[in-house]
């Protein structure tokens, strides 16, 4: 059994969420007095791991874990272990805030994790805190330096850019980045969940227009790079790191697809800017050990998958789920 779509594109690339919870409340994210899911009503660490084997032996070669913030959800390490001995999984790796990198790191490194995506959307300390509500920028450079003393090789930043909260912060994260080579990603937000921040008219920036104030100070190439996920990458005259762009807005991506997520409490999700969803977590307890039967399930909800995300009717936001619980 493969999994292709009805676009006829290749499903390789799960993105599995362990965790609706977060240590941050991050504006374009989460709201402020978020609630979150009951634990148990969250997927065991047991079935992220069984869900994952299926998806694996049905052709997918790249895994990552996200949130919430992974790294709080508790023995997160044996999941990053039974996931790494998986044989024909080319590429483990997560989406985190950092903050936990110094208890895990060298865990995640041990288990084959090489590349990690760390999101920081600001060097300032005050707007850190602002954007992050419950956050400090310094436990953020703390996550980075563990990562790189654990021996992760690549380290991408992830940032969400808000043309109030933090347009200014575009040329000092790029110089921090090139100065670090470290990889950067800046990140059109995309309006999930009743979230303030979610203004279009006022707060959107396109990819655009952050490449156009970065040329007033770099001389930028585009490349071919593909790292399987939805950056598209450029790169500085002299420089290792890679410069991201992704653009839901602006350069609509979808064709290209090769993703589906699975939610912390066990729904497939397929498509990010869309609500269909399968859910795994009933089946797999209904039917305990059935493996043929989760995997025809799986190949089955692919038909749902849409041509592309679709954020907006009659210009108004309708994705109601939030990001953190949806695995950013
Ligand atoms: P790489 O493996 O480094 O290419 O990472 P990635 O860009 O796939 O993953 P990451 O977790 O860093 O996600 C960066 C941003 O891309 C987040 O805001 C995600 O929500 C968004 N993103 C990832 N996949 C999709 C997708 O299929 N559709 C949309 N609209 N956004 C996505
Ligand atoms: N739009 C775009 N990106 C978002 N992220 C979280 N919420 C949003 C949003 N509304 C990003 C985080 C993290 C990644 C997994 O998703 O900053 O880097
Ligand atoms: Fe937490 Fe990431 Fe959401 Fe921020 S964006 S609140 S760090 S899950």
């Amino acid at each position: 059994m493969k999994l292709t779509d009805p676009f006829g594109r290749h499903i390789t690339y799960l993105r599995l969420s362990v965790t609706d919870r977060c240590n941050y409340r991050c504006v374009y994210c989460m709201s402020e007095d978020m609630t979150f899911l009951p634990r148990a009503q969250l997927l065991s660490l047991e079935e992220c791991a069984q869900i994952s084997a299926a998806f694996v032996d049905m052709g997918v070669k790249k895994i990552r874990i996200t949130g919430g913030e992974p790294l709080i959800r508790r023995d997160i390490a044996s999941l990053f272990q039974q996931l790494g001995r998986l044989p024909s999984l080319d590429e483990l790796t997560l989406t985190t805030n950092g903050t936990h990198l110094p208890y895990h790191a060298s865990d995640l490194a041990a288990a084959g994790v090489r590349r990690i995506n760390i999101s920081l959307d600001t060097l300032c300390a005050n707007q850190f805190h602002e954007i992050t509500r419950t956050g400090s920028l310094d436990d953020v450079f703390c996550g980075i330096d563990a990562a790189r003393q654990a021996g992760i090789e690549t380290i991408k930043l992830n940032a969400v850019i808000l043309r109030h909260r933090n347009l200014n912060q575009v040329i000092p994260l790029l110089q921090f980045a090139l100065r670090e080579s470290l990889d950067i990603s800046f990140i059109e937000e995309m309006p999930l969940g009743a979230v303030v921040d979610h203004q279009r008219e006022t707060e959107f920036c396109s990819s655009a227009e952050l490449r156009a104030l970065m040329a007033e100070h770099y001389e930028l190439q585009p490349t071919t790079i593909n790292t399987g996920g939805p950056s598209r990458y450029w790169r500085v005259d002299g420089s290792l790191s890679r410069v991201g762009f992704i653009s839901p807005h602006s350069d609509n991506f979808c064709g290209d697809c090769n993703r589906v997520r699975v939610t912390a409490e066990g729904k497939l999700l397929l498509c990010l800017g869309n609500e269909d969803a399968v859910d795994l977590k009933a089946l797999i307890r209904r039917y305990p050990g059935d493996r043929e039967r989760l995997k025809q399930t799986i190949v089955d909800a692919l038909a749902l998958k849409p041509e592309k995300h679709h954020f907006y009717e009659n210009d108004q936001p309708q994705i109601i789920r939030f990001m953190n619980a949806t695995g950013g």
